[in-house]
């Protein structure tokens, strides 16, 4: 494992990590954590100026609220006062600005529609936008169209809308004890990844992955079904099915009625996280500070974690809901830990660094066994196709940078047997009798370990740690001739 080069934040041995790409996080003013604002928020202190009225903001009236001293953004039809935190914003007042006066979701969701501003702007709220008349459209008659049916056309997007009529739908069928949803994604490289399913009360919601969309069937259940159920995939034909158990052995006369966004097709990047809640069912120490972590997913719920993709764990903090990414592990790993590995997908695992002086991890560590933790669905954008005839991998991780490689070496010695597994340790502070390499990420190093077996070998060269350490590696990578289709870096 390599390690990271010094700098004053993240801290030298600091495992935070974030996205790489020109974006980071600007140094914050003495007593303007996170942990500051919550406390802030929390004070009683009038954040909006408007005595806790809420107002209709029209866009005239937004677009005046522009300066540090006086800025209201508006996200998902929400407007906030956020000059309050302008200090407080981790990625600068500067950026923050980008957006004032403005309706800012699309800036927001590009650098980080994971963080939960609703409930840490809450005392910031302003109001709702005034909507326009011309902009109300009675969705009740579309509705009962689309349910059971087929996506009208205008609801796809365009990247979809080309590749002709293989858009989604779906169907359902009942027998005396079972329904059947059925989704037909048109799309061959669908698998039980592909798909997120949770019910809870009548409340159903599937969530199928098709190329950068979701597709989402999202229905208010006619009847009673039991908590739990199965899930199937035809590949051949890109089919998936989702079998429910009824309650009662009663004829249904339909399925349900549809809830928001049901039947539609969204890019992911413009639907909001679902998270789901789970329970601890382990904690055990791997290091002093590092913990493996398991949870269990509610047996209403089917989701699985693809190879190099993470999940947000989100908690509340003093009565904030503070969300942070995690990389789930291999059960696997528990063996070594004296624990039986847990059957049937149920259970996620994650590796996890406790910060004492951190806001998200010692409330992590805090957790007792039964408590409960929301889990987001996964994202990330590694592809598992990247392995196909591969014939050289190297995983380069720094901290806690090195768990999104658990799965990938488990995958890799598992199915692709040309690979043979050789591991070194570069130790940045080693103890006295460390007699193996140290020293932080360098060309040296690299050039050291990084060689081809053939010429034109096919290879792929896997990255993650904290930003430092990432993009210094992605530089010398490209500099030891190493393309940027080789180069997979993590990020959030
Ligand atoms: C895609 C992705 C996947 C990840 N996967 C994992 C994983 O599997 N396991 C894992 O352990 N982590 C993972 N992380 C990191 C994780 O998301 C958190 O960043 C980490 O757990 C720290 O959270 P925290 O709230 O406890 O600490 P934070 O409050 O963020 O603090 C972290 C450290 O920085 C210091 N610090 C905080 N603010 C400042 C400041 N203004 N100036 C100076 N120092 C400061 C703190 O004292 C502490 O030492 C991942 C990150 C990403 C982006
Ligand atoms: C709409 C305009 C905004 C822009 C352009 C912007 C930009 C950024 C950037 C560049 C970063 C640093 C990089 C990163 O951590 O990914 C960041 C971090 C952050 N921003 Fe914003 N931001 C905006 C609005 C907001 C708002 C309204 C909130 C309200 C809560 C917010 C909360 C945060 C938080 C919590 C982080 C730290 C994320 C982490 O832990 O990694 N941002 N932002």
């Amino acid at each position: 494992m390599l390690n990271v080069p010094s700098q004053s934040f993240p801290a030298p041995r600091s495992q935070q990590r974030v996205a790489f790409g020109g974006r980071s996080k600007v140094p914050l003013k003495q007593g303007r954590s996170l942990m500051d604002w919550i406390r802030l928020t929390k004070s009683g202190k009038d954040l909006t100026g408007l005595k806790g009225r809420l107002i209709e903001v029209t866009e005239e009236e937004l677009k005046k609220h522009n300066k540090k001293d006086d800025c209201w953004i508006c996200i998902r039809g929400f407007v906030y006062n956020v000059s309050p935190y302008m200090e407080y914003h981790p990625g600068g007042e500067d950026e923050l600005m980008r957006a004032a006066g403005s309706d800012g979701t699309e800036l927001f969701d590009q650098v980080h529609r994971w963080v939960n501003y609703e409930s840490m702007l809450k005392e910031c709220l302003v109001g709702r936008m005034a909507i326009k008349p011309a902009v109300l459209k009675d969705y009740r008659e579309e509705e009962k169209k689309v349910l059971n049916g087929m996506l009208p056309k205008s609801q796809v997007p365009d990247t979809l809308a080309k590749e002709g009529p293989s858009y989604p739908s779906y169907d359902w069928f009942q027998t005396n004890s079972l329904v059947t949803i059925a989704i037909y994604t048109k799309q061959k490289d669908i698998n039980l990844d592909s798909i997120i399913v949770d019910h809870q009360d009548d409340s159903f919601r599937a969530e199928t992955i098709i190329k950068d969309c979701l597709y989402l069937i999202h229905i208010g259940l006619s009847h009673e079904v039991q908590e739990d159920f199965s899930v199937r995939v035809v590949e051949s034909v890109g089919k998936i099915e989702i079998v429910l158990k009824k309650k009662e052995n009663t004829s249904w006369d339909f399925l349900g009625h549809p809830l928001e966004n049901h039947n539609s097709l969204i890019p992911r990047k413009d639907t909001g996280l679902y998270y789901r809640k789970c329970q601890l069912i382990s904690k055990e120490n791997v290091t002093h500070d590092t913990r493996l972590f398991c949870l269990m997913l509610p047996p209403s719920t089917h989701l699985q974690v693809p190879i190099g993709q993470h999940v947000y764990l989100k908690l509340p903090i003093t009565g904030t809901e503070i969300v942070k990414p995690y990389t789930p592990v291999s059960g696997s790993l528990l063996s070594e830990f004296k624990e039986p590995v847990l059957p049937n997908n149920k259970y996620i695992y994650f590796l996890i660094k406790i910060y004492h002086t951190g806001l998200f991890t010692p409330e992590l560590d805090r957790l007792q066994i039964g408590d409960f933790v929301s889990v987001s669905s996964p994202e990330g954008n590694f592809k598992i196709s990247k392995f196909q005839e591969l014939e050289d991998l190297f995983l380069l991780a720094a901290g806690t940078g090195f768990t999104p490689m658990v799965k990938i070496l488990n995958y890799a010695l598992t199915d692709i047997p040309s690979l043979r597994l050789d591991v070194e340790f570069v130790l940045s502070a080693p103890i006295s009798e460390w007699n193996g390499k140290q020293g932080h990420i360098s060309p040296a190093l690299l050039s050291e370990f990084l060689k081809r077996n053939l010429d034109k070998s096919k290879v792929l060269v896997c990255i993650c740690g904290p930003v430092p350490f990432t993009e210094q590696g992605v530089r010398l990578l490209q500099d030891l001739n190493f393309s940027k289709n080789e180069i997979h870096s993590f990020t959030a």
